[in-house]
């Protein structure tokens, strides 16, 4: 059987470094947050193992809620992003956007305006990675863990084609991956 970490040329975040970005993060946002009972809303499903472990550390009154957007095919992004299901009830809240990574910056961008659109009191992003060389929209993180440079990464919720989102650590795919 090949492991998934058969599929890793090297590993670029480890799983002690993720740790601790989280807690970093999570101090951040305790402080700011504490008194504002935020809605910490995750976009599905590369938010889900960092959110969960944002959550756990993170423990001030909140709520929780989720989005499923699609952006990606592949390693490329199309550049359009769907929202399917149900958009969360954020009127009056103070949101916390929590995302896998910060790319192009498109989908956050349009996940944004919609919130405010719709009545947000504010809207805080909160991402675990930051490409900032991949940026074509003008936005920007409130929360980053760490910067990655512009080159394709999976692991703790990042995928390629849907696989890797449950490694523990964020690691860069050799190659050959892309071939089959
Ligand atoms: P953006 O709209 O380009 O900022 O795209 C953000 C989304 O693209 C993220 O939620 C990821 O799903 C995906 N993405 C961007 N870069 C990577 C990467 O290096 N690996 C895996 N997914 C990525
Ligand atoms: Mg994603």
């Amino acid at each position: 059987m090949r492991a998934l970490e058969d599929d890793i040329l090297r590993v670029c975040i480890s799983e002690n470094e993720i740790n601790e970005m989280v807690n970093r993060i999570s101090k951040e946002i305790i402080k700011d947050y504490g008194n504002k009972n935020p809605l910490f809303i995750g976009i599905l499903k590369g938010c889900i193992p960092f959110m969960t472990d944002l959550l756990k550390k993170t423990t001030i009154p909140s709520t929780l809620d989720y989005m499923k957007v699609s952006s990606y095919s592949g390693k490329e992004s199309t550049g359009k992003i769907t929202i399917k299901g149900d958009f969360p009830d954020v009127k009056d809240r103070d949101v916390i956007i929590v995302e896998d990574i910060l790319d192009t910056g498109r989908t956050l961008f349009e996940i944004k305006k919609l919130m405010i659109e719709k009545g947000a009191k504010s809207v805080s992003l909160c991402v675990l990675l930051d490409k900032p060389e991949g940026r074509k929209v003008d936005i920007n993180a409130d929360y980053v863990g760490g910067i990655v440079p512009n080159e394709f990464v999976v692991g703790y919720g990042l995928d390629y084609n849907e696989k890797y989102r449950n490694l523990p650590y964020i690691g860069v795919l050799k190659e050959e991956v892309y071939k089959n």
